[in-house]
C-alpha cells in the first residue's frame, strides 16, 4: 500500500490540547510535587487510553525502565522510554517524582542518584500529566505547558505528535530506534527531516542516510486543512506559533491504535491493531527491498520497482560505469553518460515518468512549471528538473516547487514510491554531432501523437544516415515503450535504450540455439534481457531489400494494430545496415500466431 504521508515524517507538536483547569489530586493520573510514583504503581491518562510505569524488558532480569504503553490492549507495547540510556538497576529503591522546582525525575536510592530528568525551566508547584494521546507533559500551575515527550519522543510516533518540517530555530529532532529488540538504548538508527530541506525525510544509519523518502510533491494540505492520505489517517501542516512548520497525522476512525516507528534494524513501520486479531498488524513498512537503500544504485543508476524483483538500471542514456561489477550486482560505482552533454541549445530533455527524482537538489523558489524549465535549461551545469504545485504555502511559503540538479543524480527510483516526471538532460541530435535519436513516449500518449513522433524519428534517421554510415559510427533508433495507451495501467515493459551491441549480447550473438524461426525477411531470435526480459528479436536480412522507408512502414503497420491479442513490438533498432524489431516474447503461443508480420 503506498501511503504517501509516510513520506512526510518528521513531525513535532505544537497543537493545544484541552486539559482542565484544575488539577485534581489524583494519584493515578496526575503527579504533583510530593506524589512519588513507585515502581508498582502506575500511571493512567484520564480516559485510559496510555498508561506510564516502570517495565523490565522480557530478557532482562536487571535493567528497568520507565515507559508509555497502550493500555487498553492486552499486548503491553511501548511507545516511549524515559530513562533510555540510564535503566534502573535497583528497582526497589527507584521513584519517579515532580520536584519542587518543575523538574520531573527519576531516580534511585532513595533521590540520591538521578536517572533521568524531564528538563524544564524553573517553577513551582508544576504537575506532571499523561495525556490520552500517550504524550506525558509537564504543567506549570498555570497550566502551560513546560515539558512534553511528544517534543522528546522515542522511537515511535503517536497520531498528533507534531513533526518539525522547519528548522528556522527549534531544530528538529528525530526518532532514534532501540538498539535491539529488548534493549531500549539508543540504536543506529534515527528518522527525522532533511536537515537541508523540509520536502524530504530519511532514515539514518548514524549519520549516513539509510533510506530516502520521496519528495514532497502535494500531498499536504492546506493550515488545519485535513487531507485523507489512506482510509485510516490523514495529514495536517500546520504552522507553529513559533513559526516552524509542522505535520502531524490524525487517525480517521477516532481510534489512537496505530503508530508509526523505526525498528533496531532500520526498518520503519506502521502498525495497526487488530481487534479481531487480538494482535499488531502491519500496515505498510520500508525500505521495502535492498535496492531502495540509500544511493544503492549509484550515480546514475535507479532502482525499479515496477517489476517484479526490483533491480538496479541505468537511466536513460547512461552506461554502468563498470560492467564486470554491474552484472556481478555490485552497483555502488553507478552510470555514465553514453554521450557527453553539449550545452548552447544542443541537448534535450527527456521525460522520465513515475519516478522517485534524486537527492541533493536545489530548488529556485516561486517559479511557474515554464520558469522552471527555462531555469533548467539555460544552466548548462544543470542536468535535471522536476516541478510539483504544492497544495500549501505552509512549507517556506511558497507553492510551487521547482527541483534542478546540478550534480550528480543520486538515490532515483522508478515506482512504489514518489510519482512524478523527472526531465532528464541529455545531448541531442545537433548537425554536427548527430549520433543518436533518442524518444520515449509518455505512457498516456495518444497513438496519433505515436506515430507522428515515429513517422519523425524515421525521417532524421533516414537524413542523416549516409553521413553515418561514411562515419562509420554506429546510429540508434530507439523506440521506447510502444505500448502506451492499451489500458493495461502501470505495467510498462520498456526497454529503452538498446543498441545494436546490447541485442547481440541478449541473443548470443544470434547464436543458433537462440534462433527460434524464420520469416521471409529474416530471422527471428529469443534474448533476454537484463537477465530475465525474454524478447523476440527479428533481426531483417541485409540482402531483403528492405529499405529505411519500407523498415518504417511496417513499425508504422505494427504500432497502428498494437492490439491485446497480438505480439507488442516492444522497440527497434537500426545501426548501419542492420534492422531490428524487437517484440515481446509469448513463449505459449506459436510464432506464426505471434508474429502477425512476416516481412
Ligand atoms: C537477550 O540478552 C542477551 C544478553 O544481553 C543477548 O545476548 C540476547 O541476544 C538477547 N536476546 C534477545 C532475544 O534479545
Ligand atoms: C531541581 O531540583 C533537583 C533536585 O531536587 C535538581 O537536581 C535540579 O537541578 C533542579 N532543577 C533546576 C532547573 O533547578
Ligand atoms: C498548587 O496548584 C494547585 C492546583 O493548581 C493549587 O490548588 C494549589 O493551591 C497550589 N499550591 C501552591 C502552594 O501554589
Ligand atoms: C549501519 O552502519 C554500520 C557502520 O557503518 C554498518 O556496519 C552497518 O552494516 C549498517 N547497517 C545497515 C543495516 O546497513
Ligand atoms: C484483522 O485480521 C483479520 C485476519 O487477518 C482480517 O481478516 C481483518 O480484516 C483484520 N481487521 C482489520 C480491521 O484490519
Ligand atoms: C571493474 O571492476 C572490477 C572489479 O572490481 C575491477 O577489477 C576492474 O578493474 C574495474 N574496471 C574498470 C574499468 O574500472
Ligand atoms: C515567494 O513568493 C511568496 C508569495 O509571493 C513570498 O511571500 C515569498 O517571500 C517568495 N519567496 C522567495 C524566496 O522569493
Ligand atoms: C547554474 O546553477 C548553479 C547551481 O545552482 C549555479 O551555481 C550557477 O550560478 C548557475 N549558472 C547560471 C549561469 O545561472
Ligand atoms: C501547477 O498548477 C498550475 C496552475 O494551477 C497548472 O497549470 C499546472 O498544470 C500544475 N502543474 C503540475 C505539475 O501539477
Amino acid at each position: 500500500m503506498h501511503l504517501p504521508f509516510l513520506h512526510l515524517v518528521i513531525i513535532v507538536l505544537l497543537i493545544p490540547w484541552p486539559f482542565s483547569s484544575v488539577l485534581l489530586c489524583a494519584p493515578v493520573s496526575v503527579l504533583v510535587p510530593g506524589m512519588r510514583l513507585a515502581p508498582d504503581k502506575t500511571l493512567t491518562s484520564d480516559q485510559g487510553s496510555f498508561a506510564l510505569d516502570f517495565f523490565t524488558p522480557s530478557n532482562s532480569t536487571e535493567n528497568t525502565y520507565v515507559g508509555i504503553w497502550f493500555n487498553d490492549i492486552p499486548l503491553r507495547t511501548i511507545v516511549w522510554v524515559a530513562n533510555r540510556d540510564n535503566p534502573i538497576t535497583d528497582a526497589s529503591s527507584a521513584m519517579l517524582t515532580m520536584t519542587g522546582n518543575s523538574s520531573l525525575m527519576l531516580s534511585e536510592n532513595n533521590g540520591h542518584h538521578i536517572l533521568w530528568m524531564a528538563n524544564t525551566i524553573t517553577g513551582s508547584n508544576s504537575s506532571a500529566k499523561l495525556l490520552n494521546n500517550g504524550n506525558l507533559v509537564v504543567l506549570s500551575s498555570d497550566s502551560d505547558m513546560l515539558w512534553q515527550s511528544f517534543e522528546n519522543p522515542s522511537d515511535t510516533i503517536l497520531a498528533g505528535m507534531p513533526m518539525q518540517a522547519t528548522h528556522k530555530t527549534h531544530p528538529p529532532w528525530r526518532i532514534i530506534s532501540w538498539k535491539g529488540p529488548e534493549d531500549p538504548s539508543k540504536g543506529r538508527f534515527s528518522v527525522g527531516n532533511d536537515l537541508d530541506t523540509p520536502l524530504q525525510s530519511f532514515i539514518w544509519n548514524g549519520s549516513v542516510p539509510y533510506f530516502r523518502a520521496a519528495v514532497r510533491n502535494g500531498y499536504v494540505s492546506s493550515n488545519g486543512g485535513l487531507q485523507a492520505v489512506s482510509p485510516l489517517m490523514y495529514l495536517t501542516i500546520y504552522m507553529g506559533t513559533n513559526g516552524e512548520t509542522y505535520s502531524t497525522f490524525g487517525l480517521s476512525d477516532g481510534s489512537s491504535r496505530i503508530f508509526y516507528k523505526v525498528d533496531y534494524s532500520g526498518k520503519t513501520t506502521i502498525w495497526r491493531w487488530n481487534t479481531s486479531l487480538t494482535d499488531w498488524t502491519l500496515i505498510t513498512s520500508w525500505p521495502a527491498y535492498r535496492c531502495n537503500l540509500y544511493g544503492y544504485c549509484g550515480a546514475y543508476g535507479y532502482y525499479d520497482n515496477t517489476q517484479g524483483i526490483p533491480t538496479c538500471k541505468c537511466l536513460a542514456g547512461f552506461d554502468p560505469s563498470n560492467k564486470t561489477e554491474w552484472v556481478g550486482g555490485i552497483f555502488s560505482h553507478g552510470c555514465r553518460r553514453k554521450e557527453e552533454l553539449q550545452c548552447g541549445g544542443q541537448d534535450n530533455f527527456l521525460t522520465l515518468p513515475a519516478m522517485k527524482v534524486p537527492d541533493k537538489f536545489v530548488r529556485p523558489w516561486n517559479k511557474s512549471y515554464d520558469d522552471c524549465k527555462v531555469e533548467c535549461s539555460k544552466n548548462c551545469s544543470s542536468v535535471a528538473y522536476a516541478y510539483a504545485n504544492l497544495s500549501t504555502t505552509y512549507i517556506d511559503g511558497d507553492a510551487t516547487r521547482c527541483l534542478m540538479w546540478t550534480g550528480e543524480l543520486i538515490d532515483v527510483g522508478k515506482g512504489a514510491i514518489g510519482n512524478e516526471n523527472l526531465y532528464l538532460r541529455l545531448a541531442a541530435l545537433s548537425r554536427k554531432g548527430q549520433k543518436s535519436i533518442v524518444i520515449k513516449v509518455i505512457p498516456g500518449i495518444s497513438a496519433s501523437v505515436l506515430l507522428i513522433l515515429l513517422l519523425a524519428c524515421l525521417v532524421w534517421s533516414c537524413k542523416f544516415k549516409g553521413k553515418h554510415d561514411k562515419k562509420g559510427r554506429p546510429k540508434r533508433l530507439i523506440m521506447g515503450d510502444l505500448r502506451s495507451s492499451d489500458g493495461l495501467g502501470e505495467e510498462t515493459h520498456e526497454l529503452p535504450f538498446i543498441s545494436f551491441e546490447e541485442i547481440v549480447a541478449a541473443t548470443n550473438n544470434f547464436s543458433m540455439s537462440n534462433l527460434l524461426g524464420e520469416g521471409g525477411f529474416g530471422k527471428v531470435y529469443k534474448g533476454l534481457f537484463h537477465g530475465n526480459k525474454e524478447v523476440a528479436v527479428k533481426r531483417l536480412s541485409r540482402g531483403s531489400g528492405q529499405g529505411a522507408i519500407e523498415f518504417r512502414n511496417e513499425v508504422v503497420v505494427i504500432a497502428k494494430l498494437q492490439h491485446k491479442n497480438l505480439v507488442r513490438l516492444v522497440c527497434y533498432c537500426v545501426q548501419g545496415d542492420e534492422k531490428l524489431l524487437i517484440y515481446e516474447y509469448l513463449p505459449n503461443r506459436s510464432l506464426d500466431t505471434t508474429l502477425p508480420f512476416q516481412f
